[in-house]
């Protein structure tokens, strides 16, 4: 007999008591969460075991459909960079939320929607700054949602921000479409595939706060999308329109589903490599 496919099994069966979207609870002492908004509330939802530990790639497909319905594609992919954030001499099949802190390596970058960066903040990654937050969300002022032109300028807004800073501020072509990737993903997940149309109410509830206290907007009426987020979605949206919002394009940066490969996996897009910047 075939078995059923994983992702598709956890479509038929109810979620197991510990994955409840009306269920939510902060991390307790020992508990790891992740820059990773997304994630964290995951998380602390039980859709990821509550300690934040022992991540493996078939742990991320399963909490990723259930808890957002987002593809095993991307969760494979962007949880191979997570594997290589954690710290070991050979190759790891888990990693902790908490290895996801590592600056530039290979997904925690400058430019955050909501928190300071790294020499900004003395490393301090996991706090929230409002004021920053404000200035994100400011570009959703008199709007009830949330669209792809407008959350491709609060993001751009964030670069051109941080980048006045100088040498310090480090902003890669992996950077450039992983951050990318990251405002298409919320605004996906909490919105739509084809406007990206969030409840501005939503992106305060999963983004507004510190990862200790980011949860899924379940309450407030937000359910899992019946459409998949996944690699050829996200890359629609970064490449065709995301993108289209005046930023340059870094020089050599081709946009295929291969550079999106590279770029989420945690290597280089334009060399193929493995690089950690400092
Ligand atoms: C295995 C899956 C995932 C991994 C390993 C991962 C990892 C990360 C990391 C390390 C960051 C920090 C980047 C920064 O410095 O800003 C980040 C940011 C982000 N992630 Fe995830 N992520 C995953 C899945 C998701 C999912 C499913 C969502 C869905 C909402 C999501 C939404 C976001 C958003 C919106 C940000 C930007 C946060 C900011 O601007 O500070 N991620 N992710
Ligand atoms: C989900 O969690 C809520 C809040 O803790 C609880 O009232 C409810 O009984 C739980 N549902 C299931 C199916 O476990
Ligand atoms: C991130 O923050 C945690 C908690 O404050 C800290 O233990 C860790 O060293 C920080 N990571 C980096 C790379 O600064
Ligand atoms: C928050 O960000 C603002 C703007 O970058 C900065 O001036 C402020 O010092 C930050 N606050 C904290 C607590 O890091
Ligand atoms: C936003 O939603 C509220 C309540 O549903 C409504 O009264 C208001 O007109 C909406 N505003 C816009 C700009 O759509």
């Amino acid at each position: 007999m075939v078995l059923p496919h994983s992702t598709a099994l956890s479509l038929l069966l109810p979620l197991s008591a510990a994955q409840n979207f009306s269920a939510w609870s902060p991390p307790g002492p020992g508990d790891v969460r992740s820059p990773c908004p997304g994630l964290s509330s995951l998380t602390s939802h039980g859709f990821i075991s509550h300690n934040g530990k022992i991540l493996t790639i078939p742990i991320l497909i399963n909490a990723l459909n259930d808890g957002m319905n987002v593809g095993a594609d991307f969760a494979t992919v962007i949880g191979g960079a997570g594997l290589l954030s954690a710290p070991a001499n050979l190759p790891s099949t888990s990693f902790d939320l908490g290895n996801l802190n590592e600056h530039n390596f290979p997904i925690e970058h400058d430019a955050s929607l909501n928190r300071a960066d790294n020499y900004e903040n003395n490393g301090e990654n996991h706090s929230f700054n409002r004021t920053i937050f404000k200035s994100a969300l400011a570009y959703y002022d008199g709007m009830n949602a949330t669209s792809i032109p407008v959350a491709a300028e609060a993001k751009y807004n964030r670069v051109i921000t941080e980048g006045k800073r100088g040498p310090k501020f480090i902003y890669t072509p992996q950077q450039f479409i992983l951050s990318y990737e990251e405002t298409a993903i919320y605004i996906s997940v909490m919105g739509d595939l084809i406007y990206g149309a969030a409840p501005v109410e939503y992106v305060h509830v999963s983004f507004d706060g510190s990862c200790y206290q980011v949860r899924l907007p379940y309450v407030e009426g937000w359910r899992p999308p019946t459409k998949q987020t996944n690699l050829l979605t996200l890359g629609d949206m970064v490449f065709s329109r995301n993108a289209a919002n005046g930023e340059v394009i870094p020089e050599g940066l081709e946009f295929t589903t291969n550079t999106l490969k590279l770029a989420f996996g945690g290597y280089d897009p334009i060399i193929g490599l493995l690089v950690h910047v400092l």
